[in-house]
Formats: structure tokens, C-alpha cells, sequence
């Protein structure tokens, strides 16, 4: 297991999806883990992450000394690197010269980390790299022991290998897929140099899992809240294995979910898989609610309100349950504990439907708290759950509560609902579902006059968003195919009773948000 250290850069997270996709299981722990806890976690190999700090100020963050004392191998990335030079006896000097983007780096192979990887090889016989490059700083100093092993113009030390304690630093970010042959040198550093063996392979983790959650809950009851979205039903299909009857899941419709899909949640698990779902078709309650608010937030809270009322009651009504499971993610984990602890420099602001309230006096299960988004895409997919469901776009907690824009009402509902099955069905269809991030259509309540034959109609407007993204904190409008865009809007108007008109958002986020409220 590979301990990342993190100093605060924006790729932390990136390292440690690269090694785990790798198939070696790694943690991200803040750069001042207690000895104690780096003791206990035992790496076999550790990295120090890149970060926005410079080594040549003041108080600039250091690894803990005991990182150089375990006598195991140690990958100093960017910031990394440089703390690491200044540690052990080297230099580093604030450059002049910033670098920012690709770069190509000679690198010499003559150490074990770079040994025949390049992408090119120069007149001169170097090995050439072509790499993501982002720094201010540089070693302008090997610390003793440190040969060369990659440089530029820019930076004449942009790696440095001590092959001897394997000790390696690389002013480069191998963990960007900018960087070519980042993948391999990860893999060279965590299998060939820290000699980690490669086990963490989608059906290691289904058993593992499974193992620990039987250890955890024993032959108690479990409650699990399942919304059909990614997380839940991952949770839902790995509990339904590792402790088959205990498990009881609830699923409230509440009317404002997609075009079927409450009955596709049921015929998934309830039918094809056996899992005891309790359906809870509070439609009504969740319109009577919402009235006649329009204002976004306020239809948020109340959504998310009425949730944890109608879960409540139903989960008040299985006395045995001891453990409430949710599908917290690795992510989750990691930004709440920098946000905690104020050392992550970029935190996502996530809305999600409010958690549920401690009175219910459940102990928490969260069987997914290790685990990245395409892990547990991974999980879903060797559990047998269906590719598109496990691969589905993101859906708002509040669903199409949002995307009736002011004043929701079923009649909206229930058109929205249309058309938003058909913009999605034709992105299936045409293979370009999986080239967006998210896509979905918007009821807007206005009237718009339209001709039909003879007649005159005045109906319903509908926009269609299609966003790509990798965060979701920006997003680009998807440059989807006019001939496409052009068929999906006949369709929705020529299929669709109440819809007089199509449009399609074309704003960037930012400025616009993703939704439309
Ligand atoms: P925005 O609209 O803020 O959306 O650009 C970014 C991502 O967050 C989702 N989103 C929500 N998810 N509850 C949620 O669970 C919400 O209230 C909510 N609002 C936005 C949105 O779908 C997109 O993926």
C-alpha cells in the first residue's frame, strides 16, 4: 500500500486514482500525519504531492522526517520534489522563470525510476518526455547521493533519482494524462521499486467489502435509503450479497424523478436481484408541499425536508434496524476532512439532499467511504448491475423540482418528463450519451405560439442542456451535432402534447450554473 502525502495540489486526487487504477490500494493523508499513524498505515512506498506553497518562504509545509527514516521508497511530485531536495541537503530557488503546460523533458536513463521510458529520442541520444509541467520553483541543487535524471531548459533539475534508498523527484506531474508515460512511471515506482503486488482488482474489492461488512454488522438489521442513483444502488447490490435478508431498502418516488424510473429502480433490484425494496409513492405529498413556491432555494428545503420526513416514518417502522448504510464516497471523505482541517485549497460545494437527522439513533455503515467514483463504478459493474445504470449521468437530489423552473406542477412534471426521455434515448442511440457529462431537459413555464397544419397552437417551451465536464465546477455546452439537435427537437415537438418549442442552452459554466435553478 502506497501512502500520498498531500500538499495541497489540485492533482492529489488524480495520484491517487493513477495508483489505484494501477491496482494498488493507496490513502491520501495530509502532509503533517502523525508518526504514529504513518507507523500504523505501513506503506510500502511513499509520494509527496504537488502543492501551492513555495519551499523558498518561511513556514512552507514539510514531509514529517520519519518519510526519510522508514527506509522505504519515497516520489516527490512538484512541490514534492522540491520539499524534499530542501530536506535532505539540496537547494531550491524561486525561478524567474515559471513554467506552465507541456514541456518536453531529456531524460536520462540511467536510473531505475526512467529506465527505457520516453516518448522520443533526441540527436543526442537523450530520451525525450513529453510532460505536464506546472511550477514556479526550482532545485537548482541535488541533495547528497541525488544523481540528474530529467531536466529543460527551464528547469536544468526536473527530476532527480537516488536509486540507492529509492528516493525520486520529478518537477513534473506523472499523474496527468498530458504526461505520456505518466501511467508507466507511476507503475514503475509503486510495482518495480516499491515492490507492491497488484491486488486491488474490482473483484478483490467486491470480496473485501463484502468481508468487512459482515465483520462490521454481524447478523444485524441494515436500512439503506436507495434513490437509483450510482451510489445507493452500488450499496444496495453489495449489501444485498454480503448479508442477503438484513438488508431492507427504501425508495421514495416523489414524483419527480424521471420517466420510469421508479419502476426500473424495482424491476433492477426488487424483481431481477431480490433485494426487499419498500416503494414509497409520496408524489402527492411532495406537490402538496411544494404549493405554489418558486423560489428555488426554498424548493430545495422542502424537497429535501419531506425526504427525511417520509424516510423517517418508514424507517420508524422497522424496529430491528441497527445500522443505516449510505453511500459516502472517497471524495466525500477527503473534502470534509481538509475542509475540517482548512488544508485543502479547493473545496466543492455540494448540494446534496440534507443527511439524515441523528435522532434516528442508527449506527453508520459506509461501505463505499474508500472507495473513487470509478471504483465503485467498477464494484457496480463485477456486482451485475446493468452498465447503464452504473454509468448514468448525475441527477439532482431534487430532481425535476429543479428543472421546472418556478412553480412546480404535475402537468409540467409530466411533460418535462417526456421530452427529457426522448433528448436522452436519442443520446443513447446516436453513441453520444457517453461523450456528455450530463444532459437533461428544462421546462420553462412559458407559452409560445406555434403552427401545426392549419392550426395555431400556444404551448410549453423546453430547453435542452447537455454539459461537458470532468468536476462539474466548470463545464463547456456540449457541441452536439446540429442534424441531431435538429431531430430530438422535431421529435419532442411532434411526440410531445403541450410543447410548442425547443431550444438549446448554449451558456458555459461559468457564468451559468449546470442547472437552471
Ligand atoms: P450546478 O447547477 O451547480 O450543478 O452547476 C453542478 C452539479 O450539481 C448538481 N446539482 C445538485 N445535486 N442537489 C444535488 O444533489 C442539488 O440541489 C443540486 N443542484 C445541482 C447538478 O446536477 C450538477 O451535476
Amino acid at each position: 500500500r502506497i501512502l500520498i502525502l498531500d500538499f495541497g495540489s489540485q492533482y492529489t486526487q488524480l495520484i491517487a486514482r493513477r495508483v489505484r487504477e494501477i491496482g494498488v490500494y493507496c490513502e491520501i493523508h495530509p502532509w503533517d500525519m502523525e508518526d504514529e499513524e504513518i507507523r500504523i498505515f505501513h506503506p510500502h512506498g511513499i509520494i509527496l504531492s504537488g502543492g501551492p506553497e513555495t519551499v523558498t518562504e518561511g513556514e512552507a509545509p514539510t514531509a514529517p522526517a520519519l518519510v526519510f527514516e522508514l527506509g522505504v521508497p519515497v516520489l516527490g511530485i512538484c512541490y514534492g520534489m522540491q520539499t524534499m531536495a530542501a530536506q535532505l541537503g539540496g537547494k531550491v530557488e524561486n525561478a524567474d522563470h515559471h513554467e506552465y503546460g507541456y514541456a518536453q523533458v531529456r531524460a536520462r536513463g540511467h536510473t531505475r525510476l526512467l529506465k527505457d521510458i520516453e516518448d522520443h529520442t533526441s540527436d543526442e541520444g537523450y530520451g525525450l518526455l513529453d510532460v505536464w509541467m506546472s511550477h514556479g520553483d526550482r532545485v537548482v541543487e541535488l541533495p547528497p547521493g541525488f544523481k540528474l535524471m530529467a531536466s529543460t531548459d527551464a528547469a536544468p533539475i526536473a527530476g532527480m533519482a537516488d536509486d540507492e534508498r529509492g528516493y525520486y523527484g520529478l518537477q513534473f506531474h506523472p499523474e496527468v494524462t498530458h504526461t505520456r508515460q505518466g501511467e508507466r512511471i507511476l507503475r514503475r515506482f509503486i510495482v518495480d521499486i516499491c515492490g507492491c503486488e497488484v491486488l486491488w482488482t474490482p473483484d478483490n474489492i467486491v470480496e473485501e467489502s463484502i468481508k468487512a461488512v459482515r465483520e462490521q454488522v454481524g447478523d444485524a438489521e441494515v436500512l439503506l435509503g436507495l434513490s437509483g442513483g450510482v451510489d445507493s444502488s452500488v450499496v444496495a447490490a453489495l449489501l444485498h450479497k454480503a448479508i442477503g435478508e438484513q438488508l431492507t431498502c427504501v425508495f421514495v418516488d416523489t414524483g419527480l424523478l424521471r420517466h420510469q424510473e421508479g419502476d426500473q429502480v424495482m424491476a433492477t433490484f426488487a424483481e431481477h436481484m431480490g433485494v426487499r425494496v419498500i416503494r414509497i409513492d409520496a408524489e402527492k405529498r411532495f406537490l402538496d408541499a411544494l404549493g405554489s413556491e418558486s423560489d428555488p432555494e426554498k424548493k430545495r428545503k422542502i424537497i429535501g425536508n419531506l425526504f427525511v420526513e417520509v424516510f423517517e416514518e418508514e424507517a420508524n417502522k422497522l424496529k430491528n434496524a441497527q445500522w443505516l448504510a449510505q453511500g459516502t464516497i472517497y471524495p466525500d471523505v477527503i473534502e470534509s476532512a481538509g475542509a475540517k482541517t482548512g488544508k485543502a485549497h479547493l473545496i466543492k460545494s455540494h448540494h446534496n439532499v440534507g443527511g439524515l437527522p441523528e435522532h434516528m439513533k442508527l449506527k453508520l455503515l459506509e461501505p463505499l467511504r474508500e472507495l473513487f467514483k470509478d471504483e465503485v463504478r467498477k464494484l457496480g459493474v463485477e456486482l451485475g448491475l446493468p452498465y447503464d445504470m452504473v454509468y448514468r449521468h448525475p441527477f439532482p437530489g431534487p430532481g425535476l423540482g429543479v428543472r421546472i423552473l418556478g412553480e412546480v406542477k404535475k402537468e409540467y412534471a409530466d411533460i418535462l418528463r417526456l421530452a427529457d426521455h426522448i433528448f436522452i434515448e436519442e443520446l443513447r442511440k446516436q453513441d453520444l450519451y457517453d461523450k456528455t457529462s450530463q444532459a437533461f431537459a428544462v421546462f420553462l413555464p412559458v407559452k409560445s405560439v406555434g403552427v401545426t397544419g392549419d392550426g395555431r397552437r400556444y404551448d410549453y417551451v423546453v430547453a435542452l442542456r447537455a454539459v461537458e465536464t470532468i468536476d462539474f465546477m466548470t463545464a463547456r455546452w456540449a457541441h452536439l451535432p446540429y442534424e441531431f439537435l435538429d431531430h430530438v427537437s422535431r421529435r419532442i415537438i411532434n411526440e410531445i402534447q403541450g410543447i410548442s418549442r425547443v431550444t438549446y442552452d448554449i451558456s458555459g459554466k461559468p457564468p451559468a450554473t449546470i442547472e437552471w435553478e
